[in-house]
Order: structure tokens, then C-alpha cells, then sequence
């Protein structure tokens, strides 16, 4: 299925793996990629150190192209963005946030790299785009991971009406009947987390897989703060519940703790660490609250979808979890979205000749 996306991403089918910390690993881009869509390594959880064996790992588990994710408050930024450079014969695309500046985003365009933010809200679209945005991927609140507040639904017509670079659309896909309602809108593709986390290529420790798979209501998925102070969604469940409770002098002391744990991990320096807090403190989304909870997330995160722990742990999560019920192989997963959303389109077709007045 051919859209503006496939030319631009050198990729069969238009749709996109995510990045997802600790999730999107070099087993699930390369799936993804093999199986003709296109996928994005999570560089933002790769310690100093590794990133460019995990890139290798992927470049050497399939044929075809792929992307990277990064933050430019990440502790290894600029290993990270010179390991990039480097593999351009590759690396197709970078996503981000609010990250990179336009000087930044000049280096991977002149390597010949398409930049490809993740947007929650038009101005920031908008901006992306000024700053040099070759794509714009739009997440509706529906989303997994840090999200905003306007659906899908609302968001893409908005920010389709206010760009003029191919847009991919994000937040509660999952199947072809979304592909095809994406391609009608006007975007060019569909991008896609939670799904890509509920394949049989996810790294997700088994029990916290079927704690996902069970999760039936949409409104167990929900967003809190408590974390690290922006919205995130989470599948509901004791940590949240405990971290919202806490009092904001024990949310801080519990933060230092996982802070000092997670840099110890990282084999980060305290200036490391301290230089880290700066940086975050200054980005975009460097709120007060922000800065100093960020730390509690890698712990927490991991120990939900690595280690299984499903109770004192966190399961990051879109709401479409709520709609999945099964394991896939990204195989499958892809070219049954293939298949769907052109049985779609072709019904819709055939619906408008039928109904025509002279058709
Ligand atoms: C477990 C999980 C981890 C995520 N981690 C990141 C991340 O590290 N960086 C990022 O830019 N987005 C992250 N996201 C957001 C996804 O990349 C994607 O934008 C979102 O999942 C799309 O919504 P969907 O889950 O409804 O498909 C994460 C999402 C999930 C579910």
C-alpha cells in the first residue's frame, strides 16, 4: 500500500512502530521493518555507552531502513545524535519531542535524515514545522505514553489544516478500519505504540503482557501526573494509586531515591546526573515538577514491563489496550492492517459509485 509515507520512509506499508522506552528494542524494529512497516529504536532509555550496539543490532537483524527516537535532555545526546549521523545509510528517520533546535535538525537534514516529531497540540505542530519537520506525527490524548488532552479525532483535521508537510496519525490505532479512517482524513499513514507492545516480538515480561491483554475498559487506562509531574497514561493499578496519594515532600524524597538508583544503573556520574537535572530543567517541558520527578520513571517503568511486576511497577499504556485481546507477530499485525483497511476503502468505494445519483 503505497502513500506519500512509503516514498518518504523507503518502507511497503504505512504504518509505524513507535519508540517506546525499554520496549521498542532492536528485536522490535527490526520485526517491524522486516515485516514492511517502518520502526523506531527508543534511544531515550539507552544508557551512555550502547547506543551504537543497539543500532548495529538492528542494521544487522533486517534489510531495510529504520528510525531513531532521542530526547536532547537525555544524559548521551550527543552520542546519540553522532551515532545517528554516522548510520544515515540506514537510519532513515529521527523522532522526537519538543528536542532538537534548528542547527540540530540541519545536521540529520543534510545527512540526508527526515525528521519526524511527535506533536500533541497544533502549535506545536506548527513550530515543528519552522524548525524543519519533514513529518509531523500527531498523538491524540488517546495515546500511550506522555499525552495531551484533545482526542485524535479532533487533533488531526487541526493540525492537517495547519501544516503543509505529510502528516501520520497517532493515538488508538490499531487495526485497518483505522488505517483506512487515517487515509481518509488526510494523513499519510498511521503510527502506532500500544499495539506494537502487545506483539510476540516485545521484550514486556509475560505477566504484565496478560495484564494488558485483560484490561477491557478504556477508562482503566487513565492519565495522572504523579509520576514525574507530566500527563502520562498509565493501566490503572496500585503504584499509580499509591504515587497519587503521596504527599509532594515524599513524591520528592522517592524520586532522589530512584534518581540515585537510575544513574547507578546507567553508570552515570553524580556530575552526570546533576548535568542531566540542568538540561531537563531547561528543556521545554522543564517544569519544576517535571525536573525533579522525571527520575521516578525508568525505575518504575522497568520494573512493570521488564521485571513483571504488575503491582508495584507502572504499565504505560494507550487506551486501545482496552481493544486488544491477543498477541500478533508484526507479520501478521501489518499485513492484516494491510489487508482490512483496503477491504475498507474498497467497500467505501463501491458504497459512493452505488449511491451516486447517475453512478
Ligand atoms: C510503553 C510505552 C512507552 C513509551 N515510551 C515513549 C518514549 O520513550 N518516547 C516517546 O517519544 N514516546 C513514547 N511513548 C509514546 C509512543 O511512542 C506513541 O506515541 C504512542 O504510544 C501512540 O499511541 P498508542 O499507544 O495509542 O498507539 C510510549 C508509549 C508506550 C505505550
Amino acid at each position: 500500500m503505497k502513500t506519500p509515507l512509503t516514498a518518504l520512509l523507503g518502507c511497503a506499508a504505512p504504518v509505524v512502530q513507535t519508540a517506546m522506552g525499554w520496549v521498542a528494542e532492536p528485536p522490535l524494529v527490526a520485526a517491524t521493518t522486516r515485516a514492511g512497516g517502518f520502526g523506531f529504536l527508543a534511544g531515550a532509555s539507552i544508557p551512555p555507552g550502547e547506543v551504537e550496539a543497539k543500532i548495529r543490532a538492528v542494521e544487522e537483524a533486517c534489510d531495510g531502513l529504520f528510525g531513531v527516537n532521542f530526547h536532547m535532555f537525555q544524559p548521551n545526546a550527543d552520542e546519540i545524535i553522532g551515532a545517528i549521523l554516522a548510520h544515515a545509510g540506514r537510519i532513515r528517520a529521527v523522532s522526537y519531542g519538543r528536542g532538537p533546535d534548528a542547527a540540530t535538525i540541519a545536521r540529520f537534514k543534510a545527512a540526508g535524515i527526515l525528521c519526524m516529531p511527535t506533536v500533541g497540540a497544533v502549535k506545536h505542530a506548527v513550530k515543528a514545522v519552522e524548525l524543519g519537520a519533514d513529518i509531523i506525527t500527531v498523538q491524540g490524548g488517546e495515546g500511550g505514553g506522555h499525552t495531551g488532552s484533545v482526542p485524535t479525532s479532533l487533533l488531526l483535521p487541526q493540525v492537517l489544516d495547519a501544516v503543509d508537510v505529510p502528516v501520520v496519525a497517532a493515538g488508538g490505532f490499531h487495526d485497518g478500519r483505522g488505517l483506512a479512517a487515517a487515509l481518509a482524513w488526510g494523513a499519510t499513514g498511521i503510527a502506532m505504540g500500544t499495539r506494537f507492545l502487545l506483539t510476540t516480538e516485545s521484550p514486556v515480561a509475560r505477566d504484565t503482557l496478560e495484564v494488558y491483554l485483560r484490561t477491557g475498559n478504556p477508562q482503566d487506562i487513565r492519565i495522572t501526573r504523579a509520576v514525574d509531574g507530566l500527563p502520562q497514561r498509565f493501566i490503572d493499578n496500585a503504584e499509580v494509586q499509591r504515587l497519587e496519594l503521596m504527599s509532594a515532600p515524599a513524591r520528592l524524597a522517592a524520586s532522589l531515591r530512584h534518581g540515585l538508583a537510575y544513574g547507578r544503573q546507567s553508570d552515570m556520574s553524580l556530575g552526570q546526573m546533576a548535568r542531566l537535572l540542568w538540561r531537563s530543567a531547561r528543556s521545554d517541558d522543564g517544569s519544576f515538577a517535571a525536573t525533579v520527578m522525571a527520575p521516578n520513571l525508568p525505575r518504575l517503568v522497568q520494573r512493570g514491563l521488564l521485571r513483571g511486576d504488575t503491582k508495584a511497577g507502572l504499565l504505560p499504556s494507550g487506551q486501545v489496550a482496552a481493544l486488544i485481546d491477543e498477541l500478533q507477530s508484526c507479520e501478521d499485525l501489518i499485513s492484516g492492517i494491510v489487508t482490512e483497511a483496503r477491504a475498507r476503502i474498497d467497500a467505501l468505494s463501491h458504497l459512493t459509485t452505488a449511491e451516486a445519483p447517475n453512478g
